[in-house]
C-alpha cells in the first residue's frame, strides 16, 4: 500500500487529503475562506495567502487525524506548484517542502489542471482512454485530449473570462454575493432561462476556443438598460425579472461549454468525457452533460462536489503518477502562478 499527503492552496481554499494506492480517499480536509473573501466580491490575493500561513498546519493535521494516520504512515506529499495566486502557491508548496526535508520523503509538483482532470478518477478509477477532460473552473476553461494516462493536450482555453468567474463577475454586477456560481443557480431555479437572448459564450473565428467577455458585456448592458443593479435593494427578494435573467446567462454559459465538448469529441473521434473544475458542481451543467451523453452515446464521468472544487484528494491522487514513473521534485521546487500543463 502507498499513502500519498496531498497539499493544495492555489487559491482560497487550504486543504489536506491522505489518499491510499491512487484513489482511496483516507481524509480529505478543505478550509474554505469565502468568509473573508465575500465583502470583496472576489478573491483578494494578499489576505488569501495570509490565511493559508494561519490554515496550512492544522489542517495538514487534522487531514492525518480523519486519515487515522500520523506523518509515518505517509510515503509521498504531492502538492499545488501551479497555476494559481503566487502567495497562496507558496505557502503550500514551503509547508510540503518543509515536511518532505524534515521526514526524507518524496516530494512531488503537481499542476492544479492535472489534479482537477485527475479528480473524474477518485470515483471512476476504470475510465478509458482516450478521454476529453473540460477543465471549467474560477481560474480556468479549458478543453484536453488525454490520449493515456498522464498525457495531456490542450485543444481549446478561454481567450478572457473563465467560465467561473464570469458567474463571478454577473454575480457581482447584480450585487448577488460571492461566489456567483452556487448563487446564480439557486435563483435559476423554476425561472425563465429563455427569457434573454444572449450570445454564445465562443470565439466569432473558426476555432474551438471559449470568450466570455462579450456574454458578461452584454449582461452588463441589459442589467443598465434595465436598472436592475441592486436587485434586493428594497424587499429583501430577488426579483423574477433578475431570476429569468441570471437563468438566461446560465444557459448561454452551459450552451458554450457544452457545444464546444462534442465539437471536439467529434473532431478527434473521442467518447468519454471528463467534467471537472468548480463550475461542474452546477446542477443544471450535470444535467445536461447527462442528456447529451444518453442522446451521443457519450461516457461523461462528473465527479461529486466535493471533489469538483478545489481539494487536495485531487492532488494527492495526480501525484501517484508522478510517484509511479520517478518524477520526484526537488526541495529546489519553486511555486509558478502560470505553469502549464505537460
Ligand atoms: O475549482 P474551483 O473551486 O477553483 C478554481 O480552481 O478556480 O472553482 C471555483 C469556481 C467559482 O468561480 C465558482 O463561482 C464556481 O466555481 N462554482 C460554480 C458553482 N459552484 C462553484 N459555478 C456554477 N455553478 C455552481 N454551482
Ligand atoms: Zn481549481
Amino acid at each position: 500500500m502507498t499513502r500519498i499527503l496531498g497539499i493544495e492552496s492555489s487559491c482560497d481554499e487550504t486543504a489536506a487529503a491522505v489518499v491510499d494506492d491512487r484513489v482511496h480517499v483516507r481524509s480529505s480536509v478543505i478550509a474554505s475562506q469565502v468568509e473573508v473573501h465575500r465583502k470583496y466580491g472576489g478573491v483578494v490575493p494578499e489576505l488569501a495567502a495570509r490565511r493559508h500561513v494561519e490554515a496550512i498546519g492544522p489542517v495538514v493535521s487534522q487531514a492525518l487525524e480523519e486519515a487515522g494516520t500520523t506523518m509515518d504512515g505517509i510515503d509521498a506529499v504531492a502538492v499545488t506548484s501551479g497555476p494559481g495566486l503566487i502567495g497562496s502557491l507558496l505557502v503550500g508548496v514551503c509547508a510540503a517542502k518543509a515536511i518532505a526535508w524534515h521526514r526524507g520523503l518524496p516530494l512531488l509538483a503537481v499542476n492544479h489542471i492535472e489534479g482537477h482532470i485527475r479528480s473524474a478518477f477518485i470515483e471512476n478509477p476504470d475510465v478509458t482512454f482516450p478521454a476529453i477532460a473540460l477543465v471549467v473552473s474560477g481560474g480556468h476553461t479549458s478543453l484536453y485530449l488525454c490520449p493515456a494516462e498522464g498525457r495531456y493536450r490542450q485543444l481549446a482555453r478561454t481567450r478572457d473570462d473563465a467560465a467561473g468567474e464570469a458567474f463571478d463577475k454577473v454575480a457581482k454586477l447584480l450585487g448577488l454575493g460571492y461566489p456567483g456560481g452556487p448563487v446564480i443557480e439557486r435563483l435559476s431555479r423554476d425561472a425563465d432561462a429563455k427569457a434573454y437572448h444572449f450570445p454564445r459564450a465562443r470565439m466569432k473565428d473558426q476555432s474551438l476556443d471559449f470568450s466570455f467577455s462579450g456574454l458578461k458585456s452584454a449582461v452588463r448592458r441589459r442589467v443598465q438598460s434595465e436598472g436592475l443593479e441592486h436587485p434586493t435593494a428594497c424587499g429583501g427578494t430577488v426579483s423574477s425579472r433578475v431570476r429569468d435573467l441570471v437563468a438566461s446567462f446560465q444557459r448561454a454559459v452551459i450552451a458554450a461549454l457544452v457545444d464546444r465538448t462534442l465539437a471536439v469529441c467529434r473532431a478527434e473521434g473521442v467518447r468519454t468525457v471528463l467534467v471537472v473544475g468548480g463550475v461542474a458542481c452546477n446542477g443544471k451543467l450535470r444535467e445536461t452533460f447527462e442528456e447529451v451523453a444518453r442522446r451521443e452515446r457519450l461516457r461523461v464521468y462528473i465527479p461529486s462536489p466535493q471533489y469538483t472544487t478545489d481539494n487536495a484528494a485531487m492532488i494527492a491522487a495526480a501525484g501517484f503518477l508522478h510517484l509511479e514513473r520517478g518524477r520526484l521534485a526537488g526541495l529546489d521546487l519553486n511555486a509558478s502562478s502560470s505553469l502549464p500543463l505537460r
